[in-house]
């Protein structure tokens, strides 16, 4: 018989010496401009999804340290026994109003929500049909629920189209996001809800990365689409600048996931002092849009004046602008000639992406200043000669 130790080393040594192998590094402290690491260097930081900086915005901070004052530092359990408090009810509550839902649900972050939706709702007959380069927590979520996983190629509604038009015993739920967090293209909703709605099937959109950044008031991508899917999820880890994340659905739905959903009931809830600090950035949120702004200048002004780099840029409009370049060794040498030079863009490989996809994921955010961005494209010029 095989021992632990000996079955952990084979799989580490598979993977050590490869271009996949994962680091972590400890920082001094990070915002959506800069990064210090703990030798005291700072780098300009092209990593972060503190899309509009409210990471360090100071009503923010204050509304979490009153918070902590009012609460404590923490919920003592999971929401169905002492986790729910005041604090976490008026954020749901202010949630469903500003996105047009009549319930919203808290998650301790984007992981568990897609987790705790997905293996609460699906059963055997059922089955999801996703978009091939869903998120790793949906597509995870889809994988050990069991329920049938079909993928559809990406932002493709014809592709969508042929494959719900095979036949099911059960229940469909479609599956995409608003903004695809590793190429930052936008999912055709509007198709993709007609589609979903003439099959009788549910659509769930994660919007991670276009809530607080799209639409009116910053209320994300299906607003701007002009769609509501019956299940939005919503992660407060990137525009809000803290962690978290919401799930919007209707009454009869949020009930369902209360009775059912494990991630809910088996987990302790965020600190009520995190859900005032939330509540505090949705209120930035709505009422910012300079910020928006801001962020929406940077992203063209980069598009512009990358257009002469030998390096194509994608089509993607919204704050992340990803570099492809295919190999993972070069990828990861471009990103240590970045750090070199003191800009933080980390290199993504398989498999979090596609084989043959390595990226810089450049991603550009309302604190950035111009001067920023052209010293990064000095050093994106510099990768041509
Ligand atoms: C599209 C998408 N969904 C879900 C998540 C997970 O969210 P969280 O970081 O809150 O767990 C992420 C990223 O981190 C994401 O990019």
């Amino acid at each position: 018989m095989m021992s632990w130790s000996d079955s952990l080393s084979r799989r580490l040594a598979e993977r050590r010496g490869t271009s996949l192998w994962r680091r972590r590094q400890a920082h001094q402290s990070s915002n959506g401009r800069h990064l210090y690491t703990s030798d005291g260097q700072q780098y300009l930081n092209f990593s972060s999804n503190d899309y509009l900086g409210l990471s360090q915005h100071p009503e923010v901070i204050a509304a979490w340290q009153q918070g902590a004052e009012q609460y404590g530092v923490g919920s003592g359990g999971s929401g169905h026994v002492t986790g729910y408090t005041s604090a976490h009810h008026a954020l749901e509550q202010q949630l469903a109003e500003w996105l047009g839902y009549s319930r919203a649900l808290l998650f301790i972050s984007g992981y568990s929500a897609n987790q705790g939706v997905i293996a609460a709702l699906m059963e055997k007959e059922d089955r999801i049909i996703a978009d091939r380069l869903s998120h790793a927590s949906l597509m995870e979520a889809a994988m050990h629920s069991p329920a049938q996983l079909r993928r559809f190629l990406h932002n493709n509604p014809i592709s969508l189209k042929q494959h719900l038009g095979k036949s099911c015993a059960g229940k469909t739920l479609v599956v995409t996001e608003g903004v695809f967090s590793m190429d930052g293209d936008c999912a055709p909703l509007s198709e993709i809800t007609q589609m979903a709605q003439s099959t009788g099937s549910w659509l769930m959109v994660d919007d991670a990365h276009g809530i607080g950044i799209y639409g009116d008031e910053g209320r994300g991508s299906c607003w701007l689409q002009n769609v509501k899917p019956e299940i939005l999820i919503v992660t407060f880890g990137k525009a809000f600048g803290l962690s978290g994340a919401a799930v919007l659905c209707d009454e009869q739905t949020a009930e369902y996931f209360v009775q059912y959903s494990r991630h809910l009931i088996y987990s302790t809830s965020m600190p009520p002092a995190q859900a005032v600090a939330l509540s505090e950035a949705t209120r930035q949120i709505r009422a910012g849009d300079e910020l928006r702004q801001r962020l929406q200048n940077n992203i063209q002004y980069f598009r512009r004046e990358a257009q002469n780099l030998s390096f194509s840029l994608t089509d993607s409009e919204t704050a992340i602008q990803p570099v492809i370049i295919g190999n993972n060794e070069r990828c990861i040498a471009l990103s240590e000639t970045m750090k070199q030079q003191n800009l933080w863009v980390k290199a993504i490989l398989p498999p979090t992406v596609s084989p043959d996809s390595a990226r810089l994921r450049i991603t550009l955010t309302a604190d950035h200043t111009q001067q920023d961005i052209d010293v990064l494209l000095e050093a994106l010029r510099g990768f041509d000669r």
